[in-house]
């Protein structure tokens, strides 16, 4: 489908929202005055492709999402700079990571050019709910869910793709200060050859009960090992992790059961940039805590579009607590996060070509 012959089309709202405070955003709890829609059948494709009042869908209850949970989702910025302008981070990057998403849940492939240009409409329709407190930015959620009626296990023959809109603060209400890490022993988030590396909803629902626990044990999130073994570190909560070790950043490794950053992809670049030495590879708990005990782990981050850069500052594997960077943040994962951010919100200049204007 081209954006030519398939032109999108726009009612306006005639109830627009109170906007709330900007200093009071929080995290995904407010939605903009509108929204993007389009359909997919067997027989016409995508087509259909328009901006409406923010509103409820209709579904039927035997939509195949509700059963088999067949969807993904994306999560990508949009920020005000200083000179009133607009910026999107790295969107292109999102829309191609949500077409490998659709590959490996048997959802049809998007056009990212239209992707793009729809969603750039849908900005433009409501850019009076783009922030510009600092620390805050529009949250984009573009998402497919299975639509048709039938109880078949088999991949839908109907999707819709829309686009929803949230003007956020910060993601955890730590914001940049560390968060306190449970490191899960026993359920795991993803195995090698399962949809760990897809964004579909289903990773995140089963990471509700870990999640559950560690709060109920003081923790924000949790730290996952690998599916088979336990004993390789993958991600933080919903997001990547870098550890500090003696100089050098290591991550884990894409390995098929982890997500593919892009904030993930933008620190590696940028570290890079930087000439600091980055590793990707396996790393076990067992040697990150060697390297805690040792003295050598200086700093810990998780990151992530949502929360930028989340800094670690305690981490409990087993009942053996680990104070990092002294329980404050360290001064890599500040200098990573004011230049992320920086360049996200255009007060810093941006060597890579991630922003579009
Ligand atoms: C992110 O860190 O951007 C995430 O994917 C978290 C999101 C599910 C809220």
């Amino acid at each position: 489908m081209t954006a030519a012959n398939n032109a999108i089309s726009i009612e306006r709202s005639l109830n627009k929202k109170t906007k709330p405070a900007q200093d009071q955003l929080g995290f995904g709890i407010y939605f903009t005055d509108h929204m993007f829609v389009m359909d997919y059948s067997v027989e016409r494709e995508w087509h259909n492709p328009r901006i409406t009042p923010y509103q409820p869908i209709v579904l039927d209850p035997a939509a195949k999402v509700f059963h088999y949970g067949q969807t993904i989702f994306e999560g990508l910025k949009a920020y005000k700079t200083e000179d009133g302008g607009i910026q999107l981070f790295r969107p292109r990057d999102n829309f191609a990571r949500m077409n490998r998403s659709n590959d490996r849940m048997s959802v049809p492939e998007l056009d990212i050019d239209v992707a793009i240009a729809a969603l750039e409409q849908l900005i433009a329709v409501d850019q009076d709910w783009i922030p510009d407190l600092p620390g805050t930015s529009l949250y984009i959620r573009p998402f497919v869910i299975a639509t048709q009626a039938t109880l078949g296990v088999s991949p839908s023959e109907n999707y819709q793709f829309i686009i929803i809109m949230s003007p956020v603060g910060a993601y955890y209400p730590e914001g940049i200060n560390p968060v306190k890490i449970h490191v899960e022993s026993h359920y795991v988030r993803a195995v090698v050859g399962g949809v760990g590396e897809a964004k579909t909803a289903g990773n995140y629902a089963a990471a509700l009960k870990s999640q559950q626990a560690a709060k109920e044990e003081g923790y924000t999130q949790v730290l996952w090992l690998d599916g088979t073994q336990h004993k390789y570190i993958e991600e933080v909560g919903s997001m990547n992790v870098f550890f500090k070790i003696n100089g050098t950043v290591v991550t884990p490794a894409l390995n098929g059961s982890i997500l593919a950053g892009i904030t993930r992809n933008s620190v590696i670049q940028l570290l890079k940039h930087w000439d600091v030495p980055v590793e990707e590879r396996v790393l076990s708990i067992e040697e990150l805590y060697e390297a805690g005990r040792n003295g050598t782990l200086e700093e810990a981050f998780g990151t992530g579009t949502a929360a930028v850069i989340s800094p670690i500052g305690e981490m409990n594997w087993n009942g053996e607590k680990l104070v990092i960077s002294e329980g404050v943040t360290g001064q890599l994962s500040k200098s990573i996060y004011d230049t992320l951010t920086g360049i996200q919100t255009g007060a810093v200049a941006d060597p890579f070509g991630w922003v579009k204007k």
